[in-house]
């Protein structure tokens, strides 16, 4: 039996040559790899700074707290998105605010968005899911007339292109990750993308113990308080590695969702989410909505075929209990959500096997 996984990361040659050479110089630290890593980042996405951390849910945090969220704000994200958006909101002492779905796409609805807005409101958290964007231009847009920050998280999206540009840069930051389940991974990893110079002063301080510079750390003037969020040489030699197979990767994932999109495009019983692939839209995962989830899922892992579940609304986890009454969309349609195998390791022939696998179930 042929097993397909809903994700496969690889680790190349190029990572093992440049993880060795940073062994070879003894410093392991956050360094000059670090900081070649950041500055490919940047030019990548296009965007002024790229400041390296421990992980995405890091990235959003050292974000909400360089852009000054703190005790008693309150900060509004998409009640569907990976826990993290909240949690990151709830290390800063302040408040998430949950906002139902746009059914269409999965990301944060922009009436949900007005309606939770209070004299408390510091910042936006839109979550592009799976690369697709959140209306980030509205976004933009309400933040302005209210004086809110927007913090992207585009912890599934880097390297994805809306309308000309590349989603994290349109907000006040942008947080991507590197976690294994990411077209590239460092093991774990995340970065900040800025324009904005006081920002990115802030975040180096808050990434380094408040310091603008590492010194010898006696010395040492600390101009603010600050943590440890560094991330290593090593990390960042496996990044730079992974960067070498990114356009590749791209092309691959394109042409995985483009397939999907064309077998099952008439299938009753699912629906595949757009995305503007020709304009730089970029697939993560390929999502659906499908009648029998549960169903299809456990009758393609009887074939040795993974899929993933979409996380259960944030309203519903213990920590941040809401009534569904609330989240109409997202209690409606979590339960639907579901990420096909889209492992960029998957051939054509992968795709179209799942795909007819897919058909034949729902047809039946
Ligand atoms: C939407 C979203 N936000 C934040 C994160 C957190 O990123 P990390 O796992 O790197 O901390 C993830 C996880 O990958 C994510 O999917």
């Amino acid at each position: 039996m042929k097993k397909i996984s809903w994700w496969e990361p690889i680790i190349g040659d190029k990572e093992k040559i440049l993880v060795d050479k940073v062994l070879k110089s003894n410093f392991l630290n956050d360094g000059e790899l670090t900081a070649k890593f950041e500055k490919k980042v940047a030019s990548l996405v296009g965007s002024k700074y790229a400041i390296a951390v421990t992980s995405g849910t890091m990235a959003i945090y050292l974000a909400l707290k360089a852009v000054g969220v703190g005790r008693d704000d309150e900060v509004i994200i998409p009640d569907m998105t990976f826990i993290a958006t909240a949690n990151a909101v709830e290390m800063c002492g302040a408040k998430p605010v949950l906002v139902d779905v746009d059914p269409e796409t999965l990301t944060i609805d922009m009436q949900g968005i007005k309606k939770a807005i209070t004299k408390k409101t510091k910042a936006i958290i839109p979550v592009h899911v799976s690369g697709r964007p959140a209306d980030i231009n509205e976004v933009l847009k309400i933040a302005k007339e209210n004086n809110l920050f927007v913090i992207e998280d585009a912890a599934e999206a880097f390297m994805s292109k809306y309308k000309g540009r590349y989603l994290g840069t349109y907000g006040d930051t942008g947080c991507f990750s590197f976690s294994p389940p990411k077209i590239i991974t460092t093991g774990q990893g995340g970065i900040i993308v800025t324009n904005n110079t006081k920002i990115y002063q802030s975040l180096k301080e808050l990434k380094d113990h408040g310091r603008p510079n590492r010194g010898t750390g006696g010395n040492d003037i600390h101009y603010s308080i600050g943590f440890n969020f560094k991330y290593t040489n090593l990390q960042a030699a496996v990044g730079l590695g992974q960067l070498f197979y990114l356009k590749k990767r791209m092309q691959r994932m394109k042409k995985i969702n483009f397939l999907y999109r064309k077998y099952l495009n008439d299938v009753k019983g699912i629906k595949i989410f757009d995305l503007d692939l020709e304009n730089g839209g970029l697939p993560l995962w390929t999502d659906a909505l499908v009648e029998k989830r549960d169903a299809l899922d456990k009758f393609l892992k009887e074939k040795g075929i993974h899929c993933r579940r979409f996380w259960f609304p944030i309203h519903t986890q213990k920590p941040y209990k809401n009534p569904d009454k609330n989240f109409p969309n997202s209690s409606k349609l979590s339960s639907n959500a579901l990420w096909l195998p889209s492992a960029f390791t998957m051939t054509d022939k992968d795709v179209k096997y799942v795909a007819t696998l897919i058909k034949d179930f729902l047809n039946d």
